[in-house]
């Protein structure tokens, strides 16, 4: 067992100590490696400085792949190594992307247990331990087929058929048992991001990637497959939105977060709008489906749209891109990337 300091009986954390000195916090991202992580360093060094914010992942970051500042190699499954890091590296905020997407969990059940609740667990303990803020994402997947698809309120009915979604419902609830509870107070935060749209970062085996590889399909061979039925409406958001409203609720002060998983949202769109849209760039791009029946599965568990009025009341979210805005900018930045492998 390890020792777990209590909020109520605790010295000042140590993110209270450096707010109150004017020092800029200490970040760490777990799991930073994937589609979201390498982004919101970048965004979160801007703001705090290159040293301030530490990228992890339990893969060796491959040359360029980390930005401009450090990486620790940390797995989150082993409590005793990242309570090393936290210790050491005088962490205040904890961001925790390390987790198995909704496709690739469903194929390592075991393993997204582990990763997912296990690595959780360290996490938690150690935000407990150190008084740390946490910020953990949550998903549409969080949602399951009982779940009202239109407009889905933060309140609702949650009974995932996936062990991704299974494993985010498990971090919604004991995230916030933690925060309510009066002896611990954890500044827990959680948002449910929808599917996420990047063209500088891949996405990492979940049922929306669809979204994303159809560009560079498109580019290079102006052809797709797509594993999803072209009615298939599902919520979306460009990386730009994410990582700003990410910011913008980690920055909230606490007593403003009158909840603690809120809905994040932008648009939906279902692939064969997505296809006509991309087509104003692409002409000749000709796409046919040939379904997955398990992430079919997947997205027809899920909401088609969200309602985020509650984010937006309480620490002001309101997305910018909409699908033509997206596909815009996704199409450029590929298209660049693109030509400076050539
Ligand atoms: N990308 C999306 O569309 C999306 C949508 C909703 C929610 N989210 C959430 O956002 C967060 C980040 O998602 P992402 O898209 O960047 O995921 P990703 O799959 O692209 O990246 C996850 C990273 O976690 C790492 N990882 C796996 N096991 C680990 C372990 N034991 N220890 C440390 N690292 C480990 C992987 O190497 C990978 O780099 C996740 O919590 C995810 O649930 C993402």
């Amino acid at each position: 067992m390890h020792a777990i300091a209590t909020r109520r009986g605790s010295f000042l954390g140590s993110s209270m100590r450096r707010w109150l000195s004017g020092k800029p916090p200490r970040i760490l991202i777990t799991g930073g490696l994937g589609q979201l992580g390498t982004e919101l360093a970048q965004c979160l060094r801007s703001k705090y400085g290159n040293d301030n914010v530490i990228l992890s992942d339990n893969k060796e970051a491959e040359s360029g792949t980390s930005g401009s500042g450090p990486f620790i190699r940390c797995d989150v499954t082993d409590f005793d190594y990242l309570d090393g890091v936290v210790k050491n590296e005088g962490i205040d905020w904890l961001v925790h992307f390390a987790t198995l997407l909704s496709a690739i969990g469903e194929k390592k059940v075991d393993e997204a247990i582990r990763v997912n609740i296990g690595g959780f667990h360290n996490v938690l303990n150690l935000t407990r331990k150190y008084n740390l803020r946490l910020f953990c994402p949550s998903t549409i997947g969080a949602f399951g087929p009982s779940t009202p698809r239109i407009d889905t309120p933060d309140l609702t009915i949650q009974r995932p058929n996936t062990i991704y979604g299974v494993s985010k419902v498990h971090v919604e609830l004991l995230g916030e048992y933690y925060h309510q509870h009066p002896e611990y107070q954890v500044d827990f935060r959680c948002a449910r991001f929808p599917g996420i749209l990047s063209g500088n970062t891949l996405p990492g085996g979940g049922t929306t990637d669809y979204a994303v590889h159809i560009f560079y399909e498109a580019i290079k061979r102006g052809r797709y497959t797509c594993y999803l039925r072209p009615d298939t409406r599902l919520p979306m958001m460009y990386i730009d939105d994410c990582i700003r409203g990410t910011v913008e609720m980690l920055h909230a002060p606490s007593d403003q977060l009158k909840m603690r998983t809120y809905n994040m949202a932008a648009f939906s769109f279902t692939p064969d709008q997505l296809v006509k849209e991309l087509q104003k760039y692409v002409p000749h791009l000709k796409v046919d489906y040939v379904i997955d029946p398990v992430r079919q599965k997947i997205a027809d568990s899920w909401p088609e749209s969200l309602n985020d009025s509650n984010a937006t009341r309480d620490w002001g979210w309101k997305h910018d891109y909409d699908l033509a805005k997206t596909t815009r900018t996704m199409y450029d930045i590929i298209m660049r990337n693109i030509d400076k492998d050539k």
